[in-house]
């Protein structure tokens, strides 16, 4: 017998500031409209010191762990390019931070952006072997390329945390995928550095490649085409760019189509718009947008295409379930970008300078601001507090 495996639940974190995209234009002499429609970004999360990668992960799983789900988790892979530690592992800290058995396998997995598309793969293949099986997926980052750079309007942060089961609320994710790697120096970050180094029109063009090839790779090996997708859902680094991907493969003559697979990718980018590039976490972000402002209904199939600089793309699909709305706090992550205050580029600059030092000091944080119920407070003794 099959087993249907695939994303039973999704839930999303970034903190309760944002940069106001037009602020950011005029602070840098720029055209508003290069920012909201040549990149195509309204609003940019601001990452307090106070949230790293494992408590924006903390606070995403929480909204979709309940007792007995923890009790039954037995791995936690947790997708990341903004790693807390060279040696061990944020999806041990999460592990213990959630309170979940010690009999999970908790590992951190790396490979740019696609880190958390590696765990999913991952995770549906344990569970296709070990039905009863659950593992939380985590893709969690910190989008930093630093002041006046060109990548600057393409920064954010936040986690996105699934459930990988078998007979799934949300999706069930088809077994045949499409993949590709090329050593690429698009972008990177050796250890020595706290931002990104980009070669960024490179990196857009290797992305629009990999897009095709692995597209072009995925049709041939599965005889489906266009047509038969109700949607295409992209890595997002900034929204502008899953539009340029849709447009290299929309067909010239089908009008309706075009029309639907167009008003699908509005759906899709509406909250990475207001959120900006959360790296790991950019296509799942975007899969929940579609989910929460899109018309689909179960039964249609969706395409992903997931890509990380260095790099790796790979493009898979899933059917969606007919109850997938069940799956997702839809009003609690409408509250959660509602609620968020405004910060002027001044205090953005000054949150972007106060980022926990390299230094190994002992620091203690101001936490009196935090909302959120996992937050970071410091470090003492070189361990996170
Ligand atoms: N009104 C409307 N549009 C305008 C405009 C105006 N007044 N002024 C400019 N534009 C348009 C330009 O025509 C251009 O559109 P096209 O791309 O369609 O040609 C767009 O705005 C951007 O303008 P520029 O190319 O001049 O922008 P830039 O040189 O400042 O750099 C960038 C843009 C390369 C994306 C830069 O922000 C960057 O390096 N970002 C980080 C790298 C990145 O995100 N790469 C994506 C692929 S890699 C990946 O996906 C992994 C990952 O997450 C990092």
């Amino acid at each position: 017998m099959t087993v249907t495996v695939g994303i039973d639940k999704i839930g999303f974190f970034t903190p309760d500031h944002y940069l106001d995209m037009v602020d950011l234009a005029h602070a840098r002499g720029e055209d508003p409209n290069k920012y909201l429609i040549g990149i195509g970004q309204s609003k940019q999360a601001v990452i307090p010191p106070t949230q790293d990668v494992v408590t924006m992960a903390a606070n995403a799983a929480s909204q979709i762990l309940t007792p007995a789900i923890k009790a039954d988790i037995n791995m936690v892979l947790f997708g990341t390019e903004s790693g807390v530690d060279n040696s061990k592992a944020t999806a041990v800290y999460l592990a213990h931070l959630l309170g979940l058995p010690a009999n999970t396998r908790a590992i951190e997995l790396k490979q740019a952006c696609y880190g958390a598309t590696a765990g999913l793969q991952l995770a549906a293949d344990f569970v296709r072997v070990h039905p009863t099986a659950k593992v939380l997926v985590i893709g969690a980052d910190i989008a930093r390329y630093g002041l006046r750079t060109a990548g600057e309007v393409t920064q954010g942060g936040g986690a996105v945390a699934m459930l990988v089961t078998a007979d799934p609320t949300i999706l069930a994710l088809d077994a045949i995928s499409s993949y590709h790697t090329a050593d690429v120096m698009d972008f990177w970050r050796p250890t020595y550095r706290t931002e990104a180094l980009v070669d960024g029109k490179y990196s857009t063009n290797v992305y629009l490649d990999f897009f095709k090839t692995v597209w072009a790779d995925y049709q041939a090996q599965t005889q489906r085409s266009i047509a038969d997708f109700s949607a295409f859902v992209f890595h997002l680094p900034f929204t502008k760019m899953g539009r340029k991907g849709l447009r290299q493969i929309l067909p010239e003559a089908d009008e309706p189509q075009q029309a639907s697979l167009t008003a699908a990718f509005e759906a899709s980018q509406a909250d990475n718009r207001e959120v900006g590039n959360l790296y790991t976490g950019s296509l799942y972000l975007s899969f929940l947008s579609l989910l929460r402002h899109g018309t689909l209904v179960g039964g249609e199939r969706l395409g992903f295409f997931s890509y990380g600089s260095g790099a790796e793309g790979e493009f898979f699909s899933g059917v969606l379930q007919p109850d997938y709305r069940s799956g997702f706090d839809d009003d609690f992550l409408t509250r959660q970008l509602a609620d968020r205050q405004a910060v002027s580029v001044a205090e953005y600059e000054a949150i972007f300078q106060q980022q926990l030092s390299n230094d190994g000091r002992d620091t203690q944080l101001a936490v009196g601001q935090e909302r959120a119920p996992y937050y970071l407070a410091g470090r003492q003794h070189q361990q996170r507090q």
